[in-house]
């Protein structure tokens, strides 16, 4: 009996659940897809059932799939998006869709939050600025423009948080996702009393909060019957998608620093203490590991930008021949720079206005130029990143985990190791964020002693590229890039 853990992943897509065992080996990966609400331009909502609905099913597919008992899993760690409202009343019914991390409806309630508990204030306590995508923001905008819901509120919960609802009858959230809503004291790792008073959010409505493998409930009859895992089966508190995936590819400790390279880039880093940058212009949250926080920058069109350049300029044209071609070109592009702003921007500049830039071209510049500045300029501006995090504090990484399928490319693999000038090692998590959960469920049932020697004894680092002569170029090359967003801005802000 018993010898599997169960991660729960519930994405903005889909959730997944992964089934792994006492070797650490993956025996099975179920899927449920649904989609998400646009009902205006830039917003973004959910029905949380979703994701309960998503969570049965996709447990179902991966016991049926691995031929597994369902009783033999011994605890279960739930991720999920991070940063949407569950708004609930006190029977704990939904009150309106969940709005999700990417809506962006509220920006006249950031600058209202800015105002309440005054900017530094802000970024003292919580370790960041107000960005849309935050839940306070969200809770701020439903209490001015909703008040008929914002009366009948009873509890706040985010997506993962739903979940646990359902399969426990618990309301719980771990830190790492709390610290995402924007109302969290990074350093006390917990509500921040002066935070929830400013925005006159009653406390009450916030779940008790756990370190990531804390146990924090267990599976009702119900839930067991749904799921066909057992009852009392112990959930531990997880942690938000970032934090999970943050276990998932190893990055634990201080020094260790990932890179996730899929449409958006995120440079994500553990640290030992709640550092923050003074502008909060990279995110700093506690991590799912005890004792842990992390730095966080996000690029909204990483790996996207190359999907844009070859869906414009070289359609049918396979990623993998793209990337080649761009490693025709030289080193610098011979001077060609570009912007990978296409959707705006998060980290450093959060500017939903910033836009994209070819800046340099000569009648001399052919596509490898420009496909090779694209793999370079996303480069720089996840360097951008992670130069704010170590001027906060945080030790230049020697290593970088990348994960994400722009890391199938060895091109861009070495402009990277050069640009971060670190080297760049790919990881074996074959789901980051649902592995880390799962990682936290193993921990939390004993399995391992600490989250770290759970991701010592499972998550292997494989050297795919080291910084090389051209690095130098790149720091030349990287301030002239550094330049033009100050330059560009008031084009972008003018269109
Ligand atoms: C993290 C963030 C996204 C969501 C989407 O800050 O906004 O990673 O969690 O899954």
């Amino acid at each position: 009996m018993g010898g599997l853990v169960l991660g729960i992943d519930a994405s903005t897509t889909a959730t997944k659940a992964i089934l792994v065992d006492a070797a650490g080996d993956v025996r099975g990966v179920g899927v449920a897809e649904y989609g998400y609400d646009v009902p205006r331009p830039l917003w973004a909502e959910q029905d949380p059932h979703l994701w309960w609905d998503g969570t049965v099913q996709a447990i179902r597919a991966v016991l049926a799939a691995s031929g597994a008992d369902g009783r033999d899993v011994e605890a279960i760690g739930l991720t999920g998006q991070m940063h949407g409202a569950v708004l609930l009343d006190r029977d704990d019914e939904v009150l309106r869709p969940a709005i999700l991390w990417n809506d962006q409806r509220t920006g006249a309630a950031c600058d209202e939050i800015r105002r309440a508990v005054g900017p530094e204030r802000l970024v003292a306590i919580t370790g960041n600025d107000a960005l849309t995508g935050f839940t306070a923001p969200k809770l701020v905008w439903v209490r001015d423009a909703e008040p008929d819901v914002w009366r009948r509120i009873a509890h706040v919960l985010l997506p993962k948080d739903y979940v646990r609802l359902w399969l426990t009858g618990v309301h719980a959230t771990d830190k790492a996702d709390g610290a995402g809503t924007l109302l969290f004291d990074l350093a006390a790792r917990d509500w921040s009393a002066e935070v929830l008073d400013a925005l006159r959010i009653d406390p009450a409505w916030l779940p008790p909060t756990h370190e990531g493998p804390e146990a924090t409930g267990t599976v009702t009859a119900a839930a067991a019957d749904a799921t066909g895992l057992r009852a009392g089966t112990p959930v531990v508190a997880g942690g938000g998608d970032q934090a999970a995936n943050g276990v998932g590819v190893g990055a634990v400790d201080v020094g260790t620093v990932a890179l996730s390279l899929g449409t958006s880039g995120v440079v994500f880093a553990a640290t030992d203490a709640p550092i923050h940058e003074r502008h909060g212009r990279v995110h700093a949250f506690c991590h799912a590991v005890p004792g842990r926080w992390h730095f966080m920058s996000v690029m909204l069109s990483a790996a996207g930008s190359l999907r844009w350049f070859r869906d414009a300029l070289a359609p049918g044209v396979s990623f993998g021949d793209l990337a080649d071609e761009a490693g025709s070109a030289p080193p610098g592009s011979d001077g060609l720079l570009f912007l990978p702003y296409l959707t705006g921007e998060r980290s450093p500049h959060p500017d939903p206005l910033a836009r994209g830039a070819f800046v340099g071209l000569t009648v001399a510049h052919e596509r490898r130029h420009l496909a090779r500045a694209v793999l370079e300029g996303v480069a720089f501006g996840l360097r951008d990143g992670l130069d704010l995090m170590v001027a906060a504090g945080m030790p230049a990484p020697a290593t970088i985990r990348a994960s994400g399928g722009g890391t199938a490319s060895d091109v861009w693999r070495r402009i990277l190791a050069d640009v971060l000038e670190a080297e760049i090692a790919t990881v074996d998590t074959p789901e980051g964020a649902a592995s880390g959960a799962a990682l936290l469920a193993a921990t939390g049932a004993g399995w391992f002693p600490t989250v770290q020697a759970a991701v010592a004894a499972t998550v292997t680092a494989t050297p795919a590229a080291a910084p090389g002569p051209d690095a130098a170029a790149y720091r030349e090359a990287h301030a002239r890039y550094r330049d033009l967003y100050p330059a560009l801005a008031p084009t972008f802000h003018r269109a």
